[in-house]
């Protein structure tokens, strides 16, 4: 059992703290937010994250978790700092760090001899050494402190289940000491634990978000090939996706990629390109290609209005980023609302995460909280994110609701067949 302390109590730092909680581990985990944590003492988990309410009561009925005001008051005591803060992108791409320079700032002059303070935010290239840098100005004895970055690969609304069954935990250290001390907290998990230098495990954060960004960028252009050649991009999908070396996850075409990592991590990843001197173009193409999917789902609600969106009723199912998550950061579904209501189209929209800031995110449309209100009197409706109750909705009714049946099947979630017979134009994507 570890003294651990955990700065920021939002997606990463929560489940992270919840989970080493549950590994045996004591736990303190900060936020800034004393309205936060006060909800947090009592149970109540401010994110839709499966699983995590149950571990979050487990550990405050143990009495392993605790929740603070104040990254000083829990690094304190610990024997392990991890800094979960944000990490947002900054006007250039590049990874703002101002967060963790405070934190840092704060919590030197507290740490006790032998600490290990540990960067599990995605954090560029260099700064396992730039906190290191950070604490030692503040005023930590770096003789006896150690830094090392640990990266999360926790996917939103299955955080709970990667972190206890991760594909592999990576340590980034030079001291094999401290790097020893770290892999054994994750001891009682059955994964490769893989050391290497700072900069390595910084750049495995980033190289595998962009590489999986790489691959849903790649199948989007396939997609949209398909289209102009009749095939079906399903088909196509399942056919590389035999291929052990390719692999079936993230062939799923859609209105781009989303969320608070992708958009961010990418661009971040470009800006060190950038700066090294070296053209990542193929990286630039891949962002590219994503910002190009999310305006076609635009030309596609266009086309099925008939050439023209001015005052044209639009309904839209699905607004966060993914389906299972009440995360609206950096949505393709977001910036579809947005841009219809630029175009002029009168737009209803419907998620059922039922996420009351969704109002505000959208603005300027409506928002419903029920999906057959929410086609009520529309020209089209655009499907955008994959919630698994679309696919059993009435679609009669929805039809009969609706002032003329056309359809934008942003997932290719639905069958295109029993719609055509239901007297819908369907519209997927990369489907002929
Ligand atoms: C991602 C990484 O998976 C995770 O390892 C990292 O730590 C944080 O970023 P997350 O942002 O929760 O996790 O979402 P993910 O499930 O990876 O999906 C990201 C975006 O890609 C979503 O917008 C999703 O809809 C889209 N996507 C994903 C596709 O369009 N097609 C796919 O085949 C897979």
């Amino acid at each position: 059992m570890s003294r651990v302390a955990v700065i920021g109590a939002g997606y990463v730092g929560l489940t992270t703290g919840a989970c080493l909680a549950h590994l045996g581990h004591a736990v303190v985990c900060a936020d800034i937010d004393a309205e936060r944590v006060d909800r947090l003492t009592k149970g109540e988990i401010p994110i839709m994250e499966d699983g995590l309410p149950e571990l979050v009561t487990e550990g405050l009925e143990s009495k392993r978790l605790q929740f603070v005001v104040g990254a000083a008051n829990a690094a304190a005591t610990a024997e392990f700092v991890f800094l979960c803060v944000p990490t947002p992108q900054g006007d250039d791409g590049s990874a703002d760090l101002s967060f963790v320079e405070d934190v840092a700032r704060e919590i030197a002059p507290v740490l006790r001899p032998g600490t290990v303070v540990v960067n599990k935010s995605t954090m560029p290239v260099g700064s396992t050494r730039f906190v290191q840098r950070l604490l030692g100005e503040a005023g930590a004895a770096l003789d006896s402190i150690g830094v090392a970055s640990n990266p999360e690969f926790l996917r939103e609304g299955t955080s709970v289940r990667d972190f206890l069954h991760p594909n592999r935990v990576v340590i980034g250290c030079d001291n094999p000491e401290i790097a020893v001390r770290v892999s054994e907290l994750y001891k009682s998990l059955d994964a490769p634990i893989l050391v290497t230098e700072p900069a390595s495990a910084e750049m495995i954060k980033y190289a595998s978000n962009a590489f999986l960004a790489t691959k849903i960028s790649f199948i989007n252009a396939v997609a949209n090939l398909c289209e102009a050649v009749d095939a079906d991009v399903r088909e196509v999908a399942m056919g590389m996706g035999y291929d052990n070396r390719i692999g079936f996850e993230f062939l799923h075409p859609g209105p781009g990629y989303g969320g608070s990592c992708f958009p961010k991590d990418t661009a971040a990843l470009l800006h060190t390109a950038q700066v090294a001197g070296y053209d990542f173009s193929l990286l630039q193409g891949v962002i590219e290609v994503n910002r190009a999917q999310h305006e076609r789902m635009i030309d596609k609600v266009r086309r099925l209005a008939g050439g023209s969106l001015e005052g044209v009723p639009i309904a839209v199912w699905g607004l966060t980023f993914k389906a299972n998550t009440d995360d609206l950061r950096d949505s393709p579904a977001v910036f579809v609302v947005r841009r219809l209501l630029e175009e002029g189209a009168t737009v209803r929209c419907y998620d059922p995460s039922g996420d009351e800031r969704a109002a505000r995110v959208v603005s300027g449309s409506e928002l419903v909280a029920d999906p057959y209100e929410a086609v009520a009197g529309a020209r089209v409706l655009a499907l955008l994110t994959e919630w698994d109750e679309f696919r059993w909705l009435d679609f009669a009714r929805v039809r009969e609701a609706m002032a003329s049946p056309a359809l934008l099947d942003a997932r290719n979630l639905l069958d295109p067949s029993t719609l055509r017979r239901l007297h819908f134009v369907y519209e997927g994507i990369g489907r002929s």
